[in-house]
């Protein structure tokens, strides 16, 4: 095991090498440097599995000289080695990224082997879940950078059919006459349909890659809500559902992407009214809390979600047994997107769910979204 001991007194050196050679299971590779430049230096040119750190040097003393190793050690453990009378040091080395710190009195030459064992084994599962980290990040924006690639290449087609199929139901090529104009009317609604599937599995991607970009402006709550609520009760035309806006009077305007914006509180109320197929109350209500953060809850009183699946469903493509019993078509893709729209606002969504009593959802927006 290789180590770097930057310790500038020839006493402490001596003791800490008879110390590892007392080591039988272990060969101890030392290498010392007396100051934090020549330590540089030997870490510049050198790999080391732990760095043993003596905090008061010639040309560096104190928490300094652990920074400046830290800058420069490239992931490998320092265990910090102090005087008797500094102990508040060797614990605020440890906050600075220090693995361990020894206090040179007179346990030191018991506890030094155990340290630096334990101080290496730390550094590897560091570094192990450091790899695993990146390596799971990478998959993640690979994988998202293809799905952004294919939804573009396949939007272009898609334009294609959508465009072309409108031309034909407009008559550009002549009238279109019973099955002709069905068919036709069946193309474009599809197309239509994939297009906005496209562009939600796009969202999603975007958002899992961090590459979704925010145009904040001031968004208007009171008629943003007014607006979604008019066009689903239209879009639904369903008499059963009684929609109640509590907006409060003072609600200022809030700092966020308004198409984003929109389509949380649209994504959010489409469900409430889907999933109410025997009709019942959808309570929109927006206000300012004690803490100064905007909420918006969105609840209904439809078919709920089952405890268990309320971790689920804000998976891409997952959705409850329920509503496939009752035959209610969706794509599973609306909560997830929702969810990263509001945290790329620096916001927060629960659900709280109930199988037959309702679904409440809520959003949080910090309170610095409320200042222009
Ligand atoms: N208000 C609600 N009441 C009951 N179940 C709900 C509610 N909102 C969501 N769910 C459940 O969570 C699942 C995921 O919701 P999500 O909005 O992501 O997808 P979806 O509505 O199925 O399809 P879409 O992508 O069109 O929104 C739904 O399929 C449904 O099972
Ligand atoms: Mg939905």
């Amino acid at each position: 095991m290789k180590i770097l001991l930057v310790e500038d007194s020839r006493t402490s050196v001596l003791m800490v090498e008879s110390l590892l050679k007392e080591d039988p299971d272990e060969d101890y590779q030392l290498v010392v440097a007396g100051s934090v430049e020549a330590a540089k230096a030997r870490l510049v040119d050198d790999d080391f599995e732990l760095i043993l750190l003596d905090l008061t040097l010639p040309d560096s003393s104190g928490l300094a000289t652990l920074d400046s190793i830290l800058a420069v050690s490239k992931g490998t453990g320092i265990v910090v080695l102090t005087s008797t009378t500094d102990e508040k040091v060797g614990l605020a080395a440890l906050q600075h990224g220090a693995q361990d710190f020894l206090i040179k009195d007179e346990t030191y030459r018991k506890v030094l082997l155990r340290a630096v064992k334990y101080a290496r084994q730390r550094a590897i599962s560091e570094r192990e879940v450091r790899e695993a980290k990146e390596l799971a990040e990478f998959a993640t924006r690979s994988k998202s950078s293809f799905i952004a690639n294919l939804s573009h290449e396949l939007r272009t087609p898609l334009n294609a059919v959508i465009g072309f199929s409108e031309l034909l139901l407009e008559g550009v090529v002549g009238e279109l006459k019973g099955k002709q104009r069905e068919y036709t009317e069946d193309i474009h609604k599809s197309g239509q349909y994939l297009h906005g599937l496209i562009g939600t599995v796009l969202d999603i991607s975007k958002i899992e890659a961090d590459r979704l970009e925010l145009h904040d402006g001031k968004v208007n709550m009171h008629s943003l809500i007014d607006d979604v609520v008019e066009r689903i009760s239209g879009a639904y035309r369903n008499d059963k559902i009684v929609y109640v806006k509590q907006i409060e009077d003072s609600m200022p305007d809030v700092r966020a992407d308004q198409t984003m914006m929109a389509q949380i509180v649209t994504n959010l109320v489409t469900n409430a009214v889907k999933y109410s197929p025997g009709g019942g109350t959808v309570t929109v209500e927006a206000k300012i809390n004690g803490g100064g953060d905007m909420i918006l809850r969105i609840s209904d009183q439809g078919i709920g979600i089952p405890k268990d699946d309320l971790v689920k469903v804000m998976q891409p493509f997952e959705r409850t047994e329920v509503c496939k019993e009752h035959h209610i078509d969706g794509t599973g893709l609306g909560l997830p997107l929702t969810k990263g729209l509001v945290e790329a606002h620096g916001g927060t969504l629960e659900i709280d769910s109930d199988i037959g009593v309702g679904t409440t959802v809520t959003v949080h927006l910090p309170p610095d979204r409320l200042s222009m």
